[in-house]
């Protein structure tokens, strides 16, 4: 219970964080605090290399959990090798939704407000969801983080595909969560199962992570 009210108010305050800055740089790389829109493509390919690697059939329906202004979306519209994939964005930001919804009209019904795939899907993929954090507990962090992905593994048919910033010990620095790589894996795969992971590329300390269900 404590533990619920701890995760509500942190989303509160990072809710506003990105509403402020979606309202000051928009619908960019930067109004989702990432560096460059090369490194927010970079991590995007990646996941979405992983998943279609991954996944037993040629179509596959994936969920955005933190999709942001909905700039996944647009990179699979126009890369041929994920023309494969049916997509659906899921963001806990009201703001990150609506700018989604303008930005594609036609497909309003794609973009939910929530935390969890609204129906069942292949596959969760998180880029950058887990980054950002006004918590100043690595420990409180990671078990927010896996409280999330449980959620999500519930509505996820093979598994979650996620990135995070890793570090040689876990920490917050400047607001911004580092992973233990080798204590995420353990962790991953005793609450969740089998577990793989590999450096991003072309992006210095990020790491891409599948996990999938147990058998
Ligand atoms: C760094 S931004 C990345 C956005 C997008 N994935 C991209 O790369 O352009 C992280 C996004 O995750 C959302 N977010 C954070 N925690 C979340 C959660 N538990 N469930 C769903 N969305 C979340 C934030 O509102 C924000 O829009």
């Amino acid at each position: 219970m404590l533990r619920r009210l701890i995760y509500a108010n942190h989303e509160r305050q990072l809710n506003r964080t990105y509403r402020n800055r979606l309202a000051n740089r928009g619908n960019t790389a930067q109004g989702v605090f990432w560096r460059s829109q090369t490194s927010q493509i970079a991590r995007f390919d990646a996941l979405l290399s992983l998943v279609h690697q991954i996944a037993p059939q040629k179509l596959v329906t994936i969920a955005d959990i933190g999709c942001g202004y909905g700039a996944m979306l647009a990179f699979i519209n126009k890369t041929p090798a994920y023309a494969q994939t049916i997509y659906h964005g899921v963001d806990i930001n009201r703001a990150m939704i609506a700018a989604c919804h303008q930005t594609f009209p036609a497909e309003n019904a794609l973009f939910t407000i929530g935390n969890t795939p609204p129906k069942l899907v292949d596959f969760c993929v998180f880029s950058g969801t887990f980054n950002l954090t006004h918590s100043d507990d690595p420990d409180l962090w990671m078990d927010y983080i896996f409280a999330c992905l449980d959620r999500c593994m519930a509505r996820a048919r093979y598994g979650l595909v996620l990135n995070l910033l890793c570090a040689p010990k876990a920490k917050i620095e400047s607001q911004i969560f580092y992973a233990d790589r080798a204590a995420f894996i353990r962790r991953a795969e005793a609450m969740i199962g089998p577990t793989h992971a590999q450096s991003t590329k072309y992006v210095s300390g990020d790491v891409s992570f599948v996990i999938t269900r147990k058998t």
